[in-house]
């Protein structure tokens, strides 16, 4: 999207005027009557709108609420901003926005770019006859200086990011292989001159020692992919190498273990973490931020193939350990054990992985936030951060040395998973802290927020995928690279 700043009114097709607290912003020229007849009614809700009709210099001013003062943040603007997209469907063309008084102007205007775009996010692509572009073509924020059009493009740049995670996220997985997966990295990787991207396939994992991450894939007549992506800018600044870690089961039947019938559908969603890892490094690149990254996206199926791995088998990971596996749906954590380790053996300094992970962090946080879980306080805290500033919400979930012995196993160092209804998605990053070696890792369970059964009432109204983490990692390497 076509970002830019001005001082006044320009000719834009449609002029979108928030009302907030304060009501209308300064160069909102509404006319009085209209204005004392709709203000008060549009402030109290985010995202309420009222069109009106004008000559010129705009065909249509669509007036929207941010709501009430003390709901007044950044999310309250992009729910306003994907409204406005919205009443625009029918209008099309460019936008003008006049900022408001009532959010620092920065964090406003990137989250009007959030709304607009994450907002008009179509997932109906496999419909006959469906549109993929946005239904407008560029946004002037009116109110802003230079740096501010920088960061809203930037923000443009994040949010396009996230809508292309989103669309693997909701390719069934008949279409999304590990193959397809590793095609789109490598296509990413083509696009950027500093980054590189490569996978290995079932002899070469397997050659590796990755029998976790093995066992996982032997059900599959698809075979699985550990990708790895390297971001190596030409001025490199400071001591970390972040690793970017994703879970991507392009199908989670559960295995042996089966699921019920019940929304699994929503099992091609198992891939989103990877898929936002992928996509972010996309991102890192583009924003071309001197900061070396890392990715290891582990991608797979899930499937229950006469090859099968089963209950009772025990695995051999790459770092040596062995696993009891107690539960073939207890996958995720499995794939993650050799991804993290081999992310430490590649070089990454600082950790983090995005996995839908346990259901038990949906049932706990649902679709507003991922818990995050890490060996390293401030590590974690600052991944925590930049969910928050970034819109994709986090917050922290505790990790301790005692709730490793859940998962200890008679015959193993481990079992993959406890039949205890307790506690299920810290079980799972303990078993993860096994394989991340020394220094920082952040675990980050998007169990809930990756994939929408249900949309949102907000700015994510959509069911599927939702892109979470891409913001999320966009900000923590922006926050790294400063
Ligand atoms: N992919 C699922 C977790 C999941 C469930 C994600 C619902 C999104 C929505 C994961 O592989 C899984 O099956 N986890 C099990 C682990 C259990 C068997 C220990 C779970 O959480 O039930
Ligand atoms: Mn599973
Ligand atoms: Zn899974």
């Amino acid at each position: 999207m076509r970002v830019e700043v001005a001082d006044a009114s320009p000719d834009a097709d449609v002029l979108a005027v928030p009302v907030g607290p304060n009501g209308i912003p300064s160069g909102g020229d509404v006319p009085g009557a209209v204005r004392i007849a709709v203000e008060e009614d549009l402030a109290a809700k985010a995202g309420r709108t009222a069109v009106l009709y004008a000559e010129e210099p705009s065909k249509r001013i669509v007036l929207v609420g941010l709501g009430p003062a003390d709901e007044l943040d950044a999310d309250a603007v992009r729910t306003a901003a994907a409204a406005v997209a919205g009443a625009m469907e029918r209008i099309g063309g460019t936008l003008a926005w006049i900022l408001d008084d009532s959010l620092p102007r920065e964090e406003q205007a990137r989250a009007v770019v959030d709304g607009l775009i994450l907002g008009t996010y179509d997932p109906g692509r496999w419909k006959t006859g469906s549109r993929a572009d946005h239904p407008f073509e560029g946004l002037v924020l009116i109110g802003g200086d230079e740096a501010l059009e920088e960061s809203a493009q930037r923000a443009g740049t994040i949010a396009d990011g996230a809508n292309r995670a989103r669309d693997l996220s909701n390719m069934g997985a008949n279409e999304l292989t590990p193959k397809k997966l590793a095609k789109r990295a490598a296509e990413i990787a083509d696009q950027h001159e500093h980054l590189t991207s490569e996978a290995l396939g079932p002899d070469e994992f397997t050659k590796l020692g990755m029998g976790a991450f093995a066992g996982v894939a032997q059900g599959s007549h698809n075979p699985a992919r550990m990708i790895v992506m390297r971001y190596e800018p030409p001025s490199p600044e400071g001591e970390i190498v972040l690793g970017l870690v994703g879970k991507a089961i392009t199908f989670d039947t559960g295995g042996i273990s089966i699921k019920p019938a019940l929304y699994m559908e929503d099992m091609k969603g198992d891939m989103s973490g990877g898929g936002a890892v992928v996509e972010s490094m996309g991102v890192i690149a583009e924003l071309g931020l001197p900061l070396p990254a890392l990715a290891v996206v582990a991608a797979s199926e899930n499937a229950v193939g006469g090859g099968a791995f089963r209950p009772g088998d025990i695995l051999t990971a790459m770092n040596g350990k062995t696993i009891e596996i107690t539960n073939t749906d207890a996958e995720g954590r499995l794939v993650l054990a050799d991804a993290l380790h081999y992310a430490r053996t590649l070089g990454a300094t600082h950790l983090v992985d995005f996995a839908t992970l346990t259901g038990a962090m949906n049932r706990a946080f649902g679709d507003l936030y991922a818990g995050v879980m890490g060996n390293d306080d401030e590590w974690r805290d600052e991944i925590v951060a930049a969910g928050e500033a970034s819109g994709d919400h986090a917050w922290p979930w505790p990790l301790h040395r005692r709730y490793r012995a859940l998962i200890d196993s008679a015959f193993a160092d481990m079992k993959n998973s406890s039949v205890r209804g307790q506690a299920q998605p810290t079980y799972a990053a303990s078993f993860l802290q096994e394989f991340v070696g020394d220094g920082p890792w952040a675990h980050v369970d998007v169990a809930g927020t990756a994939f929408f059964t249900w949309g949102r009432p907000d700015y994510l109204t959509q069911k599927g995928g939702t892109g979470y983490g891409v913001r999320l990692i966009a900000e923590l390497a922006t926050k790294l690279s400063s």
